[in-house]
């Protein structure tokens, strides 16, 4: 396995500080910084050899064929979805394991609830992983099939395995024996013989599943949890999962990942004469766009994993990717509220805010202009939000200097942000996703508004705009 010359350089592990790269940013290393290397200008420019749906038009941004004017006319910011790369994503992973593997990819909803990027993935073949009994009803109300949905979570309660359990053809990842006991408790009941999964940490802890985790279990217990499905006669012990990886851009990890789960089946055999036929390998990829800055492809995860499984026979190999298939399927289009200088450090102020966009690095969501000119003027800045908090969504942007004033294009915002919004501080944005050569538009100001009546119990005093329609509809009424 090759590594293609890297972009940027791998992403450190959560935690880890990486220090500051470039010789122009020298106040700027005063700041802590974590997350990937800057975009530099000429990666910027040429946005569409990373990410093949974003590009330059003459001088204008596009979004999957659509010019920057029909995308957005700047008056509210926008988290706008490309259900298209989601689904390029999705196979990419599928035919880059398809090579090796008898491989089933279930993508993990709980990055990205957007009805039509979850319809799309399930048209072009892709399962579900789902993780709560809300999660299970959106994959039933988007009709992913039981045999086609993977059950992690934990410490599910009687009425979800009640529902759970008559659909036989569900795969359901265990991790506890008060889990088992309950899921055979139900089984014996209703008659049903559910097929499980049982969750293991293969890898050393780390400082994302330390040893002080409460997910998957620890290596004693593995044995006796797997033994005692596996004599259970109201159970199936149909695999191995595992989920341990976190924005992963190293092929030798998840190689290594996989070799310890093949030789936990083979032990496994040794001591309780069951071999299982599926091993799940979970998700935790880097987004495609970063996997494949830091020099890799999916590719050669799945090189890796063929590595690390010679020799394994009859095998079916599951993947759970959220990050990866939803994490460069989005883009944020924000209004700049404002600019500051401090300590000779530029900001700007975007109007989209860490209650969208939680702030997971110092460079999560690289910034792009929405237009770019021969002769411009570049300058570096920091992007952050207006809420009362340090949040930052990326420092070191190299921006044209007049980017501001028409708004910014911000990546990386398709998974675990929407999903995960609170409507505090500046509220939220419009969400709408590409289609057709235009946007549809599925969550906005008024949405925003009624979703706040239902929480707190508020009616919000209208602004701007909509004073102004108010106002015109009231003189239009009257003249009739
Ligand atoms: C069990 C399980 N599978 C899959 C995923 C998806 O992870 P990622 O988005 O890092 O690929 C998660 C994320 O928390 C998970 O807990």
């Amino acid at each position: 396995m090759t590594q293609s010359v890297p972009i940027g350089q791998p992403s450190p592990e959560p935690g880890e500080v990486e220090p500051a790269i470039t010789d122009d940013s020298r106040l700027a290393a005063m700041l802590g910084q974590t997350g990937p290397p800057v975009f530099t200008r000429e990666e910027v420019e040429q946005i569409d050899r990373l990410i093949p749906f974003i590009a330059y038009d003459d001088g204008q941004l596009s979004i999957d064929g659509v010019s920057g004017e029909q995308l957005w006319d700047g008056r509210r910011s926008l988290l706008l979805y490309v259900p298209s790369r989601a689904v390029d994503n999705y196979r990419s992973i599928r035919d880059a394991f398809a090579q090796h593997f008898s491989v089933a990819v279930n993508c993990a909803l709980k990055a990205c609830y957007v009805g039509s990027v979850l319809a799309a993935l399930r048209d072009a073949g892709a399962g579900a992983e789902i993780a709560s009994e809300l999660e299970w009803r959106i994959a039933r109300s988007l009709g992913f099939a039981p045999d086609r949905t993977i059950v992690s979570g934990m410490s599910r309660q009687a009425d979800h395995l009640q529902t759970l359990l008559p659909n036989e053809a569900l795969l359901i990842a265990v991790d506890s024996f008060e889990e088992v006991q309950h899921i055979e408790w139900h089984a014996r009941r209703t008659g049903a013989r559910p097929k499980l999964m049982v969750r293991v940490n293969p890898l050393p802890p780390d400082s994302f599943f330390s040893e002080r985790s409460k997910l998957g279990v620890g290596a004693d217990e593995a044995y006796e949890l797997l033994e005692s499905v596996a004599r259970s006669s109201h159970l199936e012990l149909h695999g191995l999962h595992a989920h341990q990886l976190v924005r992963c851009t190293n092929p030798e990890r998840f190689g290594e990942l996989a070799r310890r789960m093949g030789e936990l089946r083979d032990e496994l055999a040794g001591r309780a004469g069951v071999r299982v036929g599926t091993l799940d390998l979970g998700g935790g990829f880097e987004a495609r766009y970063l996997m494949e800055r830091a020099g890799w492809t999916i590719a050669d995860f799945a090189l890796a994993a063929r590595d690390g499984l010679a020799g394994q026979d009859d095998l079916r190999v599951l993947l759970e990717p959220g990050r990866y298939v939803f994490g460069d399927a989005a883009v944020v289009l924000s209004r700049i509220l404002g600019t500051k200088v401090k300590e000779g450090q530029h900001w700007q102020i975007a109007e989209v805010g860490s209650n969208l966009l939680p702030p997971t690095s110092d460079r999560a969501y690289p910034a792009l202009p929405l237009r770019i000119a021969d002769g411009q003027a570049w300058k570096r800045t920091h992007i952050a939000d207006p809420t009362p908090t340090p949040a930052r969504l990326y420092l070191d942007a190299m921006l044209p200097a007049d980017a501001a004033g028409e708004g910014i294009a911000l990546l990386g915002t398709g998974a675990y942000t929407a999903v995960r919004a609170s409507l505090w501080n500046a509220g939220l944005p419009d969400i709408g996703f590409v289609t057709d050569g235009g946007v549809e538009i599925v969550f906005d100001r008024e949405a925003q508004d009624a979703a706040f009546r239902a929480l707190y119990g508020i009616d919000l005093e209208p602004v701007g705009e909509d004073v102004a329609e108010r106002a015109q509809l009231g003189r239009q009424r009257a003249r009739h």
